[in-house]
């Protein structure tokens, strides 16, 4: 092993009981990510995955395949006897390593940046024990810091906010459940711990005092914004994390040159980026990894996710864009549905209550009034009228459409897959296709308009005569 070795472990094994939910909590998502993921992706930035263990216990398999891809190792802790417990199960896996980072999987906003710091500052003051501290608006809930002496680093102990005495309650400064640890020192003394509290639980908090009896080092380092080490115990508090990330966010890309009117109603997740002079109206969502280019406009009530929109595009009121990509100088909507699949062309133009599937549209093509396009590939160009259908299912298997350049598509056609309409060809309004149209031909298929002059002159006196008879 390499000299200064850290080994970094996330704990993630507990069931969340204050959430009151079925599912994990560190599966919970904010701004989009598992929380687990979000602490994974701060921790990454500084350490490589092979040097990461993350405790699991409840739900462990759906913990593990969510996160699996990041290539770092699970330890099972089987029986969640407290997070003393959780670390003594690290023994084995962490005895290479000189340092041992300790993270909770419930404290998602942790910046790389403050991780680094406090390895430096772990290793500077040379401490068996770091502590990163913080002062919140609201203590309430944390432990708390017992500091040796008010001006030195130097920690004394840390009280669970059950075991505060009442001259302790007005401590401000808390432990934020992320620590560094010297590993030998640190296995030499767990088995102190003891489960004589409130929960019946082994607390890595009471490390801090039984390193101090030893004579041992124990510091605290504050962050200087609070807001990073906050931890996420109920929903109502994940959701001002989601919140106060969003805005993070906002702020990130409204740094970038990014207009976003009213950015505490847009629902923006972490990975999302946007180009400058792009506007966001209110109410708008981006999430998962959308990216949207520079000089776009997207109006209220649009939801785009994990979609791709280029340059110039504009996106109006209330779409949806699920897996879509949208070319430059495209315009969107309003209430258009693009789903997975959807390639629309630059310049192209998808308008009101239209919806694509697995749609490619080329360059300049138009469908601008109530159509589905589904299983089609269409080539630039081309105008779709209002009301075309690709009829893309039998009701057993999906067919696809082929539509060249320049082919107009009157309204109200039906185009019943598999067929094809080659360049230039037009269809007439109200046809139901069923054949291949060749290049530059006219296909109708509907039925022939039958007039019969003076019908309702004749109908209105045959009524007449009923009536009076
Ligand atoms: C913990 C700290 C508290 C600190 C707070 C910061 C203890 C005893 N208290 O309290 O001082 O202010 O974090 O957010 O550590 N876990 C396991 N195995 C277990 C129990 C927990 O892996 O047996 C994991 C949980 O999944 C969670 C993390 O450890 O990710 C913290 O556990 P949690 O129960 O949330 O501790 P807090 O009560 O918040
Ligand atoms: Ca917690």
């Amino acid at each position: 092993m390499e000299p200064n070795l850290f080994a970094t472990a996330i704990l993630a094994a507990g069931k969340g009981t204050r959430l009151k939910s079925k599912r994990a909590k560190v599966l919970h998502s904010i701004a989009g990510k598992p929380l687990l993921q979000h602490v994974l992706d701060a921790v990454l930035q500084v350490t490589r995955p092979d040097q990461v263990f993350v405790v699991v216990g409840h739900q462990a398999e759906e913990v593990e395949r969510a996160v699996a891809a990041t290539g770092v190792h699970f330890v099972a802790q089987t029986q969640q006897l407290g997070t003393g417990h959780a670390v003594q199960c690290l023994r084995e896996f962490v005895r290479g390593a000189t340092d041992l980072l300790v993270l909770s999987g419930d404290v998602p906003l942790i910046r790389p940046e403050t991780i680094e710091r406090l390895r430096a500052f772990h290793q500077a003051q040379q401490a068996a024990m770091t502590i990163l501290t913080a002062r919140p608006e609201n203590p309430f809930g944390y432990g708390r810091i017992l500091r040796a002496s008010p001006t030195s680093p130097e920690v004394a102990a840390i009280v669970e906010q059950k075991a505060l005495a009442a001259d302790q309650q007005h401590i401000g400064e808390i432990n934020s459940g992320i620590y560094v640890f010297r590993v030998n020192t640190l296995y030499r003394y767990i088995d102190s711990l003891q489960a004589n509290n409130a929960h019946g639980e082994y607390y890595l908090t009471d490390m801090a005092a039984i390193l101090r009896a030893a004579d041992e080092r124990v510091v605290a380092l504050e962050t200087t914004d609070a807001t990073e080490v906050l931890g996420a115990n109920t929903i109502a508090e994940m959701m001002e994390l989601d919140a106060a990330l969003r805005m993070q966010t906002a702020r990130r890309l409204m740094a970038q040159g990014v207009t976003i009117q009213r950015p505490e109603t847009c629902v923006i997740d972490a990975d999302v980026t946007v180009g400058p002079d792009t506007i966001l109206e209110p109410f708008v969502q981006l999430l998962g990894n959308t990216c949207v280019g520079e000089d776009c406009h997207i109006r209220s009530y649009s939801v785009i996710q994990n979609s791709t929109v280029g340059n110039k595009v504009l996106v109006r009121n209330s779409c949806i864009l699920d897996d879509a990509t949208v070319g430059d100088g495209a315009s969107i909507g309003p209430f258009a549905h693009l789903r997975p699949a959807s390639e629309i062309g630059a310049g192209a133009h998808i308008g009101n209550f239209v919806e694509t599937k697995k749609a490619r549209l080329g360059i300049g093509s138009k469908a601008n009034h109530l159509t589905y396009l589904g299983d089609v590939e269409i080539g630039s160009g081309c105008n779709i009228g209002a009301g075309v259908i690709t009829c893309n299912y039998d009701g057993v298997h999906k067919h696809p459409t082929q539509i060249g350049d320049r082919v107009f598509v009157g309204s109200n056609a039906t185009l019943v897959a598999p067929v094809s309409l080659a360049d230039d060809s037009y269809v007439a309004a109200a046809s139901c296709i069923t054949e291949p149209v060749p290049a530059g031909a006219l296909a109708l298929g509907r039925a022939r308009q039958t007039v019969k002059p003076g019908w309702v002159k004749q109908r209105r006196a045959a009524q007449q005569k009923k009536k009076s008879s």
